[in-house]
């Protein structure tokens, strides 16, 4: 029987394999899914047979998670208690559907993953396979009676003694996790709010705001119905356009940020997230989204985004709850058509103009001078009614106070 592994090439999931055929007995199928994480995949394969895998699979996912999950995640504001803007989160259910599709393909009756038990990941990836293929077992070796590893020298030792001799280092670095999106830090000096992060030993994807240059950058963006489509002239497709700003919010110290967050499992967790192009991005749409709704439907969608951003949060995005938050995020983005600029400085993202022909300022009506629209005596009974209510009370407490 087949069993395919979620391998990333580090020393856990290297690990996991012969763990595998010795404690399942199951023939080993590596998958590593690219999710953009710009790690050197040459090798891997060499590696991933080394170890006792019978196949690798490399699979480039990199425009599937842009189109089908950041985008929706943009267009929605989705972020994660104000700040997290998901990067790990919304690549894990993409992942699940790739290690599914391997697995049928396979004929594998079991999908194995490297998360641990404390941590959102294992629940992302789980419920992702289940909702696709409820039939499959999943093996999470962290959580198995039978891993004995507690550390990374027992890895080492562990794989040393099933003839697996590879440079990995025995001291530990930030848990980490990148993808085109974002890269994640934590461990380390992080597990102690009380500590600032070492920024130049941690920092992956660019400057701190303090290192980038003296001279801001100015940059032109469009969106048709919420979805980016050009950046500074150039038509690029989304995966493109990240990758470009992923490296002008580097350069700008763009995106950096430090959050004790809420885990799914309980308990809290510090982290540090460089989200550069992403940071960006988000901004600039929600720059162009200002034009363009109205303020109802402003309302509930930021209602609707922080929804989702929980959602995805969770590990739900196999559900219908999720498709349907979606399907009214698509309805609010239909207009959302125009261009933005803005200027990158120091880890600040400047407007410098934005229009549409689809906005809804009107600077006739926004001015000071009296047009046809808007009469200023109308707002008079309007304050009227509008104030009607507190005024009945306040009435009724000067009553009560005076008697
Ligand atoms: N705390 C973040 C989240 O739950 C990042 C998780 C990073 N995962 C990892 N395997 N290093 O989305
Ligand atoms: C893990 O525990 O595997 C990584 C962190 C997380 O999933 O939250």
């Amino acid at each position: 029987e087949k069993v395919v592994l979620a391998y990333s090439g580090g020393l856990d999931t290297t690990a996991i394999i012969p763990w595998l055929k010795e404690n399942y007995d199951y023939e080993v199928i590596c998958c590593c899914v690219d999710c953009g994480q710009e790690e050197e995949l040459d090798g891997l394969e060499e590696r991933a047979k080394l170890s006792g895998a019978s196949k690798l699979y490399i699979e480039d996912i990199v425009d599937d998670f842009c189109d089908n999950y950041i985008v929706p995640c943009v267009k929605a504001s989705a972020v994660y208690e104000n700040k997290y803007l998901l990067g790990t989160s919304m690549a894990r259910p993409g992942i699940a559907k790739k290690l599914v599709e391997i697995a049928r393909k396979e004929g594998a009756v079991a999908i194995c993953h490297g998360a641990t038990g404390k941590g959102n990941d294992q629940i992302r990836f789980e419920l992702g396979i289940k909702a696709l293929a409820p039939d499959l077992k999943i093996i999470a070796p962290w959580r198995d009676d039978k891993w004995e590893l507690q550390s990374r020298q027992d890895e080492i030792d562990y794989c040393k003694a099933h003839g697996i001799d590879l440079p990995f280092s025995a001291d530990s670095s930030y848990s980490r996790d990148r993808n085109l999106w974002h890269i994640s830090h934590e461990g380390l000096e992080l597990e102690d709010p009380s500590v600032a992060p070492n920024y130049d030993h941690l920092l992956v994807l660019g400057n701190s705001p303090e290192k980038a240059p003296e001279e801001g950058e100015y940059v032109t963006m469009t969106f048709e119905a919420g979805v980016p489509t050009s950046l500074n002239g150039k038509k690029m497709k989304v995966s493109d356009i990240i990758r470009e700003l992923n490296v002008l919010g580097g350069k700008h110290g763009i995106g950096i940020i430090d959050i004790v967050e809420n885990r799914v499992v309980g308990m809290k967790s510090r982290g540090v997230y460089e989200t550069p192009g992403g940071t960006i991005l988000m901004e600039a749409h929600d720059q162009l989204e200002e034009l363009i709704l109205d303020r109802a439907t402003m309302e509930v969608k930021k209602e609707m985004g922080n929804k989702l951003a929980q959602i995805v949060y969770e590990g739900k995005w196999f559900t219908p709850l999720r498709e349907a938050v979606c399907a009214f995020i698509d309805v609010t983005q239909k207009y959302v058509t125009g261009e933005v600029k803005f200027k990158l400085y120091k880890g600040n993202i400047i407007k410098a103009g934005t229009t549409s022909k689809y906005s809804l300022y009107s600077e006739s009506l926004a001015s000071f001078t009296t047009g046809d629209l808007y009469d200023h005596h109308d707002a008079e009974g309007f304050i009227t009614l509008f104030g009607l209510p507190l005024k009945v009370r306040a009435m009724k407490m000067q009553e009560v106070e005076n008697n």
